[in-house]
Order: structure tokens, then sequence, then C-alpha cells
């Protein structure tokens, strides 16, 4: 059931489903989410057997406000404290040590605990609704099945998990891309997973340069959103840069069918059957739009998607991140 976000009678009755122990549809700024309370072993382990998730990949907390941080994390070094206090609420995940016994079973076993304080509003009225119930957190993954793409819609949700699950409606996603992830427990701020928040704009709040994943000497227990294969449509998604594609689309001539093309390049086919879409020539618009896009294709059952590489710039790290990630699923 998809109930408007933005009726309090809907806020009241997700925090009711969530008392219960159930799972609840929760609009972000990033991505929907499948919640539940991260204080409740038991309803965490529902999300992990809806999504088809392992159990030792961890799920991130969502909190009300950064005065939830100390429920659930054991310290904050001074420029993790830093990025909270620039970039909250929004699109940023850090991960901090775990306070010992809470949120076992979202941190999937490991010491360590995923924190964020979402923007939204339908988000940050359900949270607060929430902590007013003593449920500290709500611990979502994205609301997909495992390794599928991410919902940036309601309906995308519904599609997911079916009528059965309380969905709150808050629209599309702004920024339609997951948060950035930062490890915060190795001294110095490691970058897990890209995002729409500028590598710059974290390094210059952060006052000290961010490693990648690469860097580290002890690299990370693989994660499901770093896993190399993710995000994947039905169908197989290419990159190619422009040429490649109007050569192919040349060649193909009037017999292109079962491909969609995502393109900045305007492109031109003698084939009615070919869905071409622009590709925005803004990094963020694009972000906005990818997920939604590529279920879109999915939808028009094509067997081939062909997107254009993205630009070499850091603009484009999040969008060039979960492409590359489709692809590797191919
Ligand atoms: O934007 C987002 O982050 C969305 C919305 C719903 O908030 N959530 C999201 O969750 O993308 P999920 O589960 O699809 O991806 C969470 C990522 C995974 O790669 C997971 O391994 C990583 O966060 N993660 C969570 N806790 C972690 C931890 N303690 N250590 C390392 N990675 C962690
Ligand atoms: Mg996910």
């Amino acid at each position: 059931m998809t109930l408007d976000g933005q009726q309090p009678e809907a806020i009241a009755a997700a925090v009711d489903a969530l008392a219960a122990g159930r799972l609840v549809g929760l609009p972000t700024e990033t991505v929907y989410g499948l919640a539940a309370d991260a204080g409740k072993d038991s309803a965490v382990r529902a999300i992990f057997a809806a999504k088809g998730r392992p159990a030792d990949h961890p799920l991130i907390v969502h909190v009300a406000s950064a005065d939830g941080v100390a429920a659930f994390a054991a310290e904050v070094p001074p420029f993790a404290q830093r990025l909270i206090d620039a970039f909250w609420p929004g699109p940023l995940t850090l991960i901090l040590p775990r306070r010992p016994g809470v949120a076992d079973a979202a941190a999937g076993g490991h010491a360590t605990i995923g924190l964020r304080c979402p923007s939204h509003p339908v988000a940050h009225a359900l949270l607060s609704a929430a902590a007013a119930r003593g449920i500290a957190g709500l611990a979502a993954p994205s609301a997909n099945r495992f390794g599928r793409i991410s919902p940036t819609t309601a309906a995308h949700v519904a599609a997911e998990f079916g009528a059965e699950l309380l969905v709150l409606d808050g629209g599309a996603c702004a920024v339609g891309i997951e948060s950035t992830i930062i490890d915060c427990t190795r001294g110095a701020p490691v970058l897990l997973r890209p995002g729409q928040l500028p590598r710059a704009r974290i390094e210059q709040v952060a006052g000290t340069r961010m490693l990648s994943k690469e860097e580290l000497s002890a690299p990370d227990p693989q994660a499901p959103g770093t896993l190399s294969a993710h995000y994947a449509p039905r169908a197989k998604l290419r990159l190619m840069n422009a040429r490649e594609l109007r050569t192919a689309l040349e060649l193909l001539g009037a017999e292109a069918k079962n491909i969609a093309v995502w393109a900045r390049t305007p492109l031109h086919s003698e084939s009615r059957q070919l869905v071409l879409r622009r590709m925005p020539d803004d990094a963020d618009a694009a972000a906005q739009q990818l997920f939604a896009v590529l279920r879109g294709f999915d939808e028009a059952q094509v067997k081939l998607i062909w997107v254009e590489a993205v630009p070499d710039d850091g603009a484009w790290d999040g969008v060039r991140d979960r492409l590359a990630r489709a692809a590797a699923s191919a």
C-alpha cells in the first residue's frame, strides 16, 4: 500500500508498522530505502530476507539528526564531525566505530556502523516521529532486490516488493544515486562509494586528502554497494564512446531493434524500433535520471542498452561508478 508521505496519518501508520517490527518503504533524497527499526534484529533480518541480501553485508542506519549518532557510534573523529556539521542532513554516509551491542544485525556483524541523516522532508518526519517512540534509528538499504537497480520513485518500490509493503510516497528522488560513503575508522577519510557530493568539497571540509579504497593496505571486507557487479538491468549494458555509437547505429541502419541508447551526443538512426534517450549534459541531472532511465529500458524489453561513456571529470564520479558496475553485470 502506498501512502502520501506528506500526510501526518501516513507517518503515524508508518511508525506503527515500524514499532510492530514491520518494514516500510522510505523516500530519501538519494533513493528509496527499505526501512526497519535498527534496534530490532528480527525486523532487520526481514530486510535481508526481502532483498535476498547476504547477512554479512551491513546496512546504513538513518538518524533524525546529528544527535542520533551517539546512540550507535562509539566515537566520532574530529574530521568526521566536521563532515557531519557541513553535510547533514544530506547524501553522506559515514562509517564509524560501532557502540558494542547496538544494531548487531544492521551492522552485519562488523565492528563499525554506517550512519546517515537524510534531508528528504518525509524521511525527516518519519525519523523524528520514530525517535519520539523510542526508535533511535532506521536501518535501510536501497529498496531493491539484491544486485538490481535502485528505486527512485514509490512505484519502483511497489514493483520490487508488491502491494503489501507500506510505502511512503515522497515523489521522485532529487539526487537519484545513493549517498557518498566515507569510512572514518582509519585515521583519514576513505571513499568507499562516490555519490553526488564533490570530492573537493569533502576534502576542504575534512581538512585532509581523501583516500581511495585502492590505497588501503588492509582492504575492506567486501560490501555489496562496492561489488564490481551491481545495479543490473535485465538487458546487457555496454559503455561506448560517441564514435562507436554512431558507427554501430550507421551499420545497423533500419535493422536496429531491441536496443536502447542513452547518450549526450545527438544521434540518428533509421530504425523506428530503437529506443533513444538523451542523457543530460549536467552530471547532477544525469544522476537524477539514471536509475529511472535503466528501469524504463527494461520495461521496453530491449536486449541491449548502450550508454555513452561519461566525461572524465570529478562531477561524474558517482554516475561513472554506477554505470561501470551495471556494465560489469552484463
Ligand atoms: O543513499 C543511500 O545510501 C541509500 C538510502 C536508502 O539511504 N542506502 C543505500 O543502502 O544505498 P545500501 O544498503 O543499498 O548500500 C549501503 C552500502 C553498502 O555498500 C554497504 O556495504 C555499505 O553501505 N555499508 C553499510 N554499513 C557499512 C559498514 N559498517 N562498513 C562498510 N560499509 C558499510
Ligand atoms: Mg543498494
